[in-house]
Order: structure tokens, then C-alpha cells, then sequence
């Protein structure tokens, strides 16, 4: 249903309407969030129909060429909305913006606002200053301090809620863009913290999912990640917490035990990887070897017996030889990712990998990449029949796409599953026994407490 007709009334018809679009990652929805909030305490209502907005703002990502291409294109069609509604803001936020400000305003002078991910306050002075004149307004200042701690994102009703826990990255990567459009990492107050996610339990959410660019490099007066997530675990109501993601290198040992002893932390990690072979994690900047790595997870599965272990994989960094290449197919078997975010390395402007000269052919990108996606579809159905005859964790979140007779939720381990509907409702966390693993999904069938009830007298 469209929010604008289901909010008829006078008031309402005569505000002013916004309309976000995100790309990118979790945080960019997050701040999309923070966005959202702005604009409706200066008054403006959510549309979701792009055509009805007063103000359009696209939340960019510029992680890789293809993500900012598509904002480009999105730009392009914009040009011919904003022609027609003159009166229109018409704002890019986020990474592209931080890093194409100049090219975006040569290019598409349509454009009224820009704001890089510290600028976001500027939005209720822009609200106002449009009510004046129309003058580009640009600002893609990188702060030391922001972490938008006071502010309130407006989110949408739901299961999870995202919350940031620090902003930035000081780890440089030589593929990654993230640390010159983010800028320096820095963490929130685990006070801040402690009340938004006790704020999002008393308003329903059951799950949280704790976001930065390095979760676990998190550290404030008030204590390290670990410590974040063992006060927050105490939130009466709070069923399910995930993060996103851990850097390999500070991945402690306390906050594997930690994980291990709250029932309220998922089994479940997000450890990039990003390549196999030792020389190519070297030129990628990314501080451990393959044997690090490899007992890193050794000793997860120790402290943590089931964890489901995810990955991000990139192929066709500069001078990725075959042999190195085999290397990542190699950890990757070693390991047995639940699942993996995988990429084709895209050559950003401005980060060191950009000027190697031994950029790899795209063509030998595109094989590369097919081979491990199709190796992980192999990884992810044996991890996942191992599930088979299991009784598991559901968090029932949605009606399956498939069938309105069925729930679809998550796994502690983060996987989909699949079962009948029985007398559970969305938000509960239910018994399911597994009997079947198709596709990334598993299927199954709830194990209904009068069975449990039985099986243990
Ligand atoms: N090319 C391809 N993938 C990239 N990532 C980051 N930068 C690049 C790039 N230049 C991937 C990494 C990271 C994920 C969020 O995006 O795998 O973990
Ligand atoms: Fe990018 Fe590396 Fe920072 Fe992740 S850790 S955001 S890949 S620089």
C-alpha cells in the first residue's frame, strides 16, 4: 500500500514528501535512516512513490565502478523528473558524493545538494535555505568526531534494526575506497548505543544487527566491542544480536568467548577474507597470512562448535597469478563458508591498487569469479546438510515468497528457512527440525513444544 493514500488527511496532504534511495551497504541504510529522520522533523512525509516527492535524495555508494554507475544512470533519468518539478530537491549523498563532488557538478548541474556521510546535519538548514533560494548547496567535509549520536533514524516496522556502532576506517586496504570517503574511523558512546537499542526493543524490534566498517576495532572510554556487546546483551526483550563485520585482525579472543556466552549473540561471523594467497593479502594491506586466517577460524570453531562463518572474497586483484588464485579456492574448501559476498576487483582512482600495473583482464575477472560462485553454491548446500535431522533456532521474520501457507526466518547461522505455518507469529523464535537443504535455504517443519515436551520426560 502507498504510504501517501493511506495517510489521507489534510495535514498531511499539504506536507512536503522525501523520497530515498539507497545504495550500497548496511550503514548506507542506516544513514538513509538518519536522513529520513531529519527530514521529518522538519516536517516532510515518506513517499514511496519517486514521482510524488518534493525532495529526492540517493544515498550512493562508491565501493566498486558498477555501484556508481547505476547511480549515475539513476541520475541521468532524474534530470527529466526534475525538468518537469523545478521546485524539487534533488540531493546525492554518501560515498559518491564525498568522492565525485566535482565531476557530479560539472556533469549533472541538476543537481542541488551534496552531502558526503558527516554533512547530514546540514539537511534541516538546506529545508530552509530552499524556501529563499535555489543555490547549490555542497558539503563534503570529513569530520574526526561525527558519529550522529544524538540523532534518531527513522526506520520502517520490522524484525532487525541497524544500528551504528562507529563510523570510518583507518585500515586502508589497497583496494578499498571506504577510508578516503568515510574518513577516520571513530566509535559512538556505548552509552548512545545502549539507548538506541534499548529505544528499538521497547518500540518491537526483537533483533539488532551492530554496524561498522570493523566492528571489533570498536574501542571508547567506556570499554572495547567485546564489552559493547556483553552490557547490550542484558537488554530485556533484545532475542538476536548480529554484527557486521569483524576485521580478521582484531578478532580477539575474549569476544569469541564472549559470543560463546551469551545465547543472544548469533553463531555466526562475517570474516573477510578478501583473497587466499599470502602475497596478495600483502599487496592488499590486509595484516594476516593464510595460516593466521585459517587458525583464526580453527580456533572459532573450537570456542564456537557450529559457528557458520561467511566470507567477502575479491578475484582479479593486480597481479593475481593462477596459483595465487588457487590459493582462494583453497581457504575457501579449507574453511567452508556458509556463504560469500564475491567480487571482481574494481580499480577505484586515488587508492594504491589502482596504480599497480599489472591490472588483471577482465575477462580472466569474469572466469575467475564464476568459478568461485559456483563453488560456493557447492560449499553453502553441504554446510547447510549438515543441518539435516537438526532441531534449529527460527526467528520467524516474513511469509515465504513461495507459499502464504509458509514463514520464511533466519537461523542462528544466518540461513534461510523455510517451514509450514503452524500457530507462531513474526518475531518468534521457534524449534524447527530440518529436513531438507535446497538452494541457499534449508526446509523444515516446527517441532511444536508438545514434541520437545515429550522427547525430554
Ligand atoms: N573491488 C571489488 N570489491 C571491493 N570491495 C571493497 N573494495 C573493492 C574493490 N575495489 C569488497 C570487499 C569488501 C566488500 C564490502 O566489498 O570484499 O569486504
Ligand atoms: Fe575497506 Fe579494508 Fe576498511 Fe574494510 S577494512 S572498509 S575493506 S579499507
Amino acid at each position: 500500500m502507498d504510504i501517501d493514500k493511506s495517510m489521507y488527511n489534510n495535514n498531511i496532504q499539504q506536507s512536503s514528501k522525501y523520497y530515498i534511495e539507497t545504495y550500497g551497504c548496511q550503514m548506507n541504510v542506516y544513514d538513509s535512516e538518519l536522513v529520513a529522520g531529519l527530514l521529518e522533523k522538519c516536517g516532510y512525509r515518506e513517499t514511496t512513490k519517486i514521482n510524488n516527492a518534493d525532495a529526492v535524495f540517493l544515498n550512493t555508494c562508491a565501493i566498486r565502478k558498477k555501484a556508481e554507475d547505476a547511480v549515475h544512470n539513476k541520475l541521468n533519468s532524474l534530470q527529466y523528473l526534475k525538468k518537469k518539478k523545478p521546485g524539487m530537491i534533488l540531493g546525492v549523498l554518501g560515498c559518491m558524493a564525498q568522492n565525485l563532488k566535482n565531476e557530479l557538478l560539472a556533469s549533472k548541474p541538476f543537481i542541488d545538494v551534496i552531502l558526503g556521510p558527516d554533512s547530514y546535519r546540514h539537511i534541516p538548514d538546506i529545508i530552509n535555505q530552499r524556501k529563499i533560494n535555489s543555490e547549490h548547496w555542497v558539503d563534503t567535509h570529513l569530520s574526526k568526531f561525527e558519529v550522529y549520536d544524538d540523532l534518531f533514524p527513522s526506520r520502517h516496522d520490522g524484525v532487525n534494526a541497524w544500528i551504528s556502532i562507529s563510523r570510518g576506517c583507518d585500515k586502508f586496504c589497497s583496494f578499498c575506497i571506504v577510508p578516503f570517503t568515510r574518513g577516520r574511523e571513530r566509535s559512538r558512546s556505548m552509552k548512545s548505543i545502549y539507548s538506541e537499542v534499548e529505544n528499538v526493543v521497547s518500540k518491537g524490534y526483537v533483533e539488532v544487527t551492530l554496524l561498522g566498517q570493523n566492528v571489533n576495532s570498536y574501542r571508547t572510554k567506556e570499554g572495547t566491542f567485546s564489552n559493547l556487546l556483553e552490557s547490550i546483551c542484558n537488554i530485556s526483550g533484545l532475542k538476536r544480536i548480529r554484527f557486521s563485520s569483524p576485521h580478521p585482525q582484531n578478532m580477539d579472543e575474549k569476544l569469541i568467548e564472549v559470543i560463546s556466552n551469551n545465547n543472544n549473540i548469533c553463531n555466526h561471523i562475517h570474516l573477510p577474507l578478501q583473497a587466499g594467497s599470502d602475497r596478495i593479502l600483502q599487496r592488499m594491506n590486509r595484516t594476516y597470512n593464510q595460516k593466521e586466517y585459517l587458525d583464526l577460524v580453527d580456533r572459532i570453531r573450537q570456542i564456537l562448535p557450529g559457528c557458520s562463518i561467511s566470507t567477502d572474497i575479491i578475484v582479479g586483484f593486480p597481479g593475481e597469478t593462477e596459483f595465487d588464485f588457487e590459493e582462494t579456492i583453497h581457504v575457501m574448501k579449507e574453511v567452508g563458508f556458509s556463504n560469500a559476498f564475491m567480487f571482481k576487483y574494481s580499480s577505484r582512482p586515488g587508492t594504491k591498487a589502482s596504480q599497480y600495473s599489472d591490472q588483471i583482464d577482465e575477462s580472466i575477472k569474469r572466469m575467475r569469479l564464476e568459478k568461485i560462485i559456483a563453488l560456493q553454491k557447492i560449499l553453502t548446500l553441504i554446510e547447510n546438510k549438515k543441518f539435516i535431522g537438526e532441531v534449529i533456532k527460527v526467528l520467524v521474520e516474513k511469509e515465504s515468497k513461495k507459499s502464504s501457507n509458509q514463514w520464511a526466518g533466519r537461523s542462528d547461522g544466518n540461513t534461510w528457512v523455510i517451514f509450514d505455518k503452524t500457530n507462531e507469529n513474526i518475531k518468534d523464535i521457534v524449534d524447527v527440525i530440518i529436513e531438507e537443504a535446497r538452494g541457499v535455504s534449508l526446509l523444515g517443519k516446527r517441532k511444536l513444544e508438545k514434541e520437545l515436551a515429550y522427547e525430554v520426560n
